[in-house]
Order: C-alpha cells, then sequence, then structure tokens
C-alpha cells in the first residue's frame, strides 16, 4: 500500500559527530549531493570555478564542498542563467555538495561605496559601477536560484576596527536580517546556516550567538574574523564562540586557509573552513610543503629536481620536479598554475584527513603541535 508523502521535518543538511578529542569533532556532513568527512577544507571557485581545476581533478583531490560566491555569480552570468541550467550543479558540472556564500562579505569588502541601512546594503557592482542593493530576501532568493546546498544568510562583516557601538548595532540588525532569510528561504533541498558576528568583544559574540540560535538555523557559521585582528584574537573569540554553538550542527569558521590556522580552529571544535589561500598562493607560485611554504620563483629551485612535497599524493608530485614547475611558474606558463593549485589543494584536503584520523584517535593536539612546529621549523 502507498503511504502518502509525509512532510520532512529532516533539515537538507546535517552532522554526525563520530568522535571527539578535547573539543576536536570528527564527523560525516551529509547534503543533497553527498557526505563529506569532517573537518573539511571547502576550496573556492568565487565565479563558478575552483581557479585552473576542473571538476574530475576536484574529485581526484578528495575535494568535499566546493564554495561559490552570489555577489560574483549574481552579476556575472547572472543568477537567472545558473538557474536555467539547472543551478549551479547543473552549469559547473560539479555534482557535489556545494555552499554560497551570501554576498554580504563581498558587498562590504568589495565595494568602495555602499550605504548600508535596515533594508539591506546598496552598493555600485565592481565590474561596471552599477547600483544594486541585496536585501536579505533578495540574497536569499539569489541564492536559491543558484541553488547549491547550502546557502548563508546576508550578514554584515564590520571591519576589525569598528567601534563597540558599532559592532551592537550591527549585530542586531544581522540577526534581525537573519529572520528575514529564514522567512524569505524556502528550499527544501537546501540548507540555510546562520552567521554569528559580534566582533571581538566576548559579550557580543555571546549576543550575536544567543539572537542566531534562537532562529534555530540547520547549521552555523562564525564570521568576522580573520578580517585584520592578530591570531590571538581572533582564536580566543572563536574559542569562546564555538563552544556555545549547538553540538549537533555542522560549524563553519569563514575564511582560514593556511595550515597552521586551519590545525588551530579545528583543535576549537570547527568543522568546516574556506578560504581563497591556497588557490591564490598556486597563482603566484608559492606551493605548501609539510616544511612549510615556498615560493617556487626561488633560484634555488631552478636546479631541484625532487617534488614539491615528499609526502604529498597528489598527481603534480608524483609526476612534476620542481625544476620544472619553477620553470613554468617564471613562464606564467598555464599548466604551472594548475598544476601547483592541484598540489596546494590537495595538501590541505590531505592535513584535514589526517586531523579527523589523530581526532578519531585521540591525539589530535599532540599531532598538531609536532605538525606546526615542524611546519614552522619551530618558530611557531
Ligand atoms: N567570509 C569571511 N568572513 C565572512 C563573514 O563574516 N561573513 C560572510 N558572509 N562571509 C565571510
Ligand atoms: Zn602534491
Amino acid at each position: 500500500m502507498k503511504t502518502p508523502a509525509q512532510p520532512t521535518v529532516e533539515p537538507p543538511v546535517g552532522i554526525s559527530i563520530e568522535g571527539r578529542d578535547g573539543e576536536a569533532r570528527a564527523g560525516t556532513l551529509r547534503t543533497p549531493h553527498g557526505s563529506v568527512p569532517t573537518p573539511t577544507f571547502m576550496p573556492v571557485g568565487t565565479k563558478g570555478t575552483v581557479k585552473g581545476l576542473d571538476r574530475g581533478e576536484l574529485r581526484e583531490i578528495g575535494a568535499g564542498v566546493v564554495l561559490g560566491n552570489t555577489y560574483h555569480l549574481y552579476f556575472r552570468p547572472g543568477a537567472q542563467i545558473v538557474r536555467e541550467a539547472g543551478g549551479l550543479h547543473g552549469f559547473t558540472g560539479w555534482d557535489g555538495p556545494m555552499l554560497t556564500d551570501s554576498g554580504g562579505y563581498q558587498v562590504f569588502s568589495l565595494a568602495k561605496t555602499r550605504e548600508i541601512g535596515e533594508r539591506g546594503v546598496r552598493f555600485a557592482s565592481v565590474y561596471d559601477g552599477s547600483k544594486h542593493e541585496f536585501t536579505p530576501e533578495r540574497a536569499t532568493r539569489v541564492q536559491e536560484d543558484l541553488g547549491a546546498d547550502i546557502a548563508m544568510v546576508l550578514d554584515e562583516c564590520p571591519p576589525a576596527n569598528a567601534s563597540r557601538e558599532y559592532h551592537a548595532a550591527s549585530l542586531e540588525r544581522t540577526a534581525r536580517w537573519a529572520e528575514r532569510c529564514r522567512e524569505t528561504h524556502g528550499r527544501s533541498d537546501q540548507a540555510l546556516f546562520g552567521i554569528v558576528q559580534g566582533g571581538l568583544f566576548p559579550d557580543l559574540r555571546k549576543r550575536s550567538l544567543r539572537l542566531t540560535t534562537e532562529l534555530d538555523f540547520p547549521g552555523y557559521a562564525v564570521g568576522g574574523l580573520s578580517v585584520g585582528e592578530s591570531r590571538e584574537e581572533m582564536l580566543g573569540t572563536l574559542g569562546l564562540t564555538a563552544p556555545l554553538l549547538p553540538p549537533e550542527k555542522p560549524r563553519y569558521f569563514m575564511g582560514i586557509g593556511d595550515p597552521v590556522g586551519i590545525l588551530e580552529v579545528i583543535g576549537l571544535g570547527v568543522d568546516m573552513f574556506d578560504c581563497v589561500l591556497p588557490t591564490r598562493l598556486a597563482r603566484h607560485g608559492s606551493a605548501l610543503t609539510v616544511n612549510g611554504r615556498v615560493n617556487l620563483r626561488n633560484a634555488r629551485f631552478r636546479r631541484d629536481f625532487g617534488p614539491i612535497d615528499e609526502e604529498c599524493d597528489c598527481r603534480t608530485c608524483a609526476g612534476y620536479s620542481r625544476a620544472y614547475l619553477a620553470h613554468l611558474v617564471r613562464e606564467d606558463e598555464l599548466l604551472g598554475h594548475r598544476l601547483v593549485t592541484l598540489h596546494n589543494v590537495r595538501f590541505v584536503t590531505k592535513l584535514c584527513e589526517e586531523a579527523r584520523r589523530h581526532i578519531l584517535d585521540r591525539d589530535f593536539y599532540g599531532w598538531a603541535g609536532w605538525w606546526t612546529e615542524r611546519y614552522t621549523g619551530g618558530s611557531a
């Protein structure tokens, strides 16, 4: 006998935690486009492409969630075209999990002129200077058109040097925007995550956390960090925010991608994070190695016939020498950018895989300390 369809109460995205070591969590993030072991680094594909890598290569290096940016995709090619293509999955051909940032951060970081009010934020396009407005409703609908597995609420990410008064008022508005986003959001195959703001002020962080979690989102991001404050300030603030987030939901730290920082935020209980750093560094000829970052333009690599990283299992390290890559990078050859990007994204992905194993083995902090010491040459 056929039973009538039941309304689903289960959110489309969730996490199961399989192991803990202190605050650190090892789990599995479930999305409509597959599951991802956590902690996980999410490569950034701002304009619908992780620059230089195709979907086969992303798969090959074990990429989990791929990011897109509402701000850029809204202008080019436009949310309507992406929607007609079947959303970002249909448009880009990537059939794994995806997440779009709301565009708030880009408006605040890119726009020279912007006006923020209760309704939303008005700004001039970086592309042609034309005037636009993102409201919480608009940012949510655009992200529904883009159709990633995870969408983010429209938030304000104030600069690190904004005053306490500014942060206090801003976080209240961000919370009101979050509620409007939630009211607007209607896609049952997409999860909308909330974002905690509040600058570096412990009480404001707690206030933002309470207002945001009261809205009962299926996942939460910690935003407004990695915006110019010191590492100590960033970790201190994250350290008092993350433990207060609902333990049964995914936790996303916005904007960290250096290997040491990745281990630090994992140690504070973060499940997912993103950053342009590994891909951007690659395009500037910088490669990540277990002994630290190296710039392949350096003269010492011209006759170095070993791989970028002895321990790496990527295709670049299996088949190409530092000398060859140094040559490609110096000549600005496309292949150089591609091969170093492939390596750097694999490097941080593998770091997350190792972190996960050590969390499950409950020796994460000792291992992370050892790893960091080796990476920084003992200067950390
Ligand atoms: N990316 C890095 N930080 C932030 C933030 O605070 N908000 C949003 N929306 N995106 C970010
Ligand atoms: Zn490699």
